[in-house]
Order: C-alpha cells, then sequence, then structure tokens
C-alpha cells in the first residue's frame, strides 16, 4: 500500500508540466507546436525566454527532488519507485493526453533527492558533454545513462535499478533525438529547430 501511495504522489507532482504552463501564461506560445514539441527548457528555450527556460528546468529539477525527500520521509524504502513515478509523470503526463518532456531535469533532481553524489555525478556529465557538444539530448542522455552507474559504482546498488529504468525510459522519450543525432541533424543549443 505504501508502495502505491508514493507511487501515485510520484506520478501525480511529476506530471506537472512547468515547461507548458510557464510558456502559457507568459504568452509566448504552446510548447506542442514549438521545436521538438517537447515540455523541457531546452524547447522552452526555442521560444526565445530564457528566464522561462530557467525556470523550468529548476522547477522540473525541483519536483523530482521533492517527490523523493517526501516519499523518504512518509514511505521509507519507496523513495526511488516514486523517483521513477515522478519519470514516467513528466514524460507521460495524463493532463496533456500523455505528451510530456524528455525527463532529464526530473531526473537529476530525484538522483539529488537520492544521494547527493548521485546528482553531482549527474550534473557532472550533464554539463560536460553539453560544453563539448553544444547539443541538449546528448548531454541529457549521456547523464542518465551516468546516473545507475555512479548509483553503483559510488555505494548505492539498490537505487542503480530504478535509475536504469528511468536512464531507459528518458532513451526512449529521445528516440527522435537519437535520429537525427545519427542523421547528423540534430540542433545545437541556440540554433533553430528544422
Ligand atoms: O531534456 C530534453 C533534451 O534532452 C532534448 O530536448 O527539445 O531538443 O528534443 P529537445
Amino acid at each position: 500500500m505504501d508502495l502505491l501511495s508514493a507511487l501515485v504522489f510520484g506520478y501525480v507532482l511529476g506530471s506537472i508540466p512547468f515547461g507548458v504552463i510557464l510558456t502559457r501564461v507568459a504568452g509566448a506560445g504552446n510548447l506542442h507546436e514549438i521545436g521538438s514539441g517537447g515540455t523541457g527548457a531546452t524547447n522552452v528555450l526555442r521560444t526565445g525566454r530564457k528566464g522561462l527556460a530557467a525556470a523550468t528546468l529548476l522547477l522540473d529539477l525541483a519536483k523530482g527532488l521533492v517527490v523523493v525527500l517526501i516519499a523518504r520521509a512518509i514511505w521509507p524504502g519507496s523513495e526511488h519507485w516514486a523517483g521513477l513515478a515522478a519519470i514516467v509523470g513528466h514524460c507521460l503526463p495524463i493532463w496533456l493526453r500523455f505528451r510530456g518532456g524528455k525527463g532529464v531535469a526530473t531526473l537529476m533532481g530525484v538522483a539529488l533527492g537520492l544521494a547527493w553524489p548521485i546528482g553531482l555525478a549527474f550534473a557532472v556529465v550533464w554539463l560536460g558533454m553539453l560544453a563539448i557538444t553544444r547539443i541538449s539530448s546528448a548531454g541529457g542522455m549521456s547523464a542518465a545513462i551516468a546516473a545507475p552507474i555512479a548509483a553503483f559504482a559510488m555505494g548505492w546498488p539498490h537505487y542503480a535499478l530504478a535509475l536504469a529504468i528511468m536512464a531507459a525510459l528518458v532513451l526512449w522519450r529521445h528516440r527522435a533525438n537519437i535520429q537525427r543525432l545519427m542523421a547528423g541533424t540534430e540542433p545545437r543549443i541556440g540554433k533553430k529547430q528544422a
């Protein structure tokens, strides 16, 4: 019952589409009709509103962190599954007919909440790949893959399976990006998406 409560809580909080809400309130358009159609900070950035993109990044990250911290306090031992539910909620929000984001910022929040060194490893890989490639999806996917490896290697192997499933979900959400990366057409940050 505890696990079910944690999963429902994680899904509901994770499914709050901050990017969509902020861009709509700011009159900056409908994210589903912009760029990749994603609801995350990268696509908000394509509206040209850097502040909105930064706010989306922080709020999407915060919801992953809050889900894990609250789940750990109320249903200890289920925090990683609540975190997984938050990623599912972010990627497949029922309120938007399951058209959500790709889970990267929320996964960083979940990783930080589970154990800050895992979150730090995530951030280092994310920012490092972003600096090298200037491609948001390359940074996000690399960091998602690094998270379960970091959990395993740094002393939290009990979180590795849930983080591996989260990484798989993030990769699945990036399948169009992967095709563009292989075709060499994935846009770099600051460039408009074709
Ligand atoms: O976090 C999302 C990012 O990895 C890719 O976003 O809009 O370029 O598909 P987008």
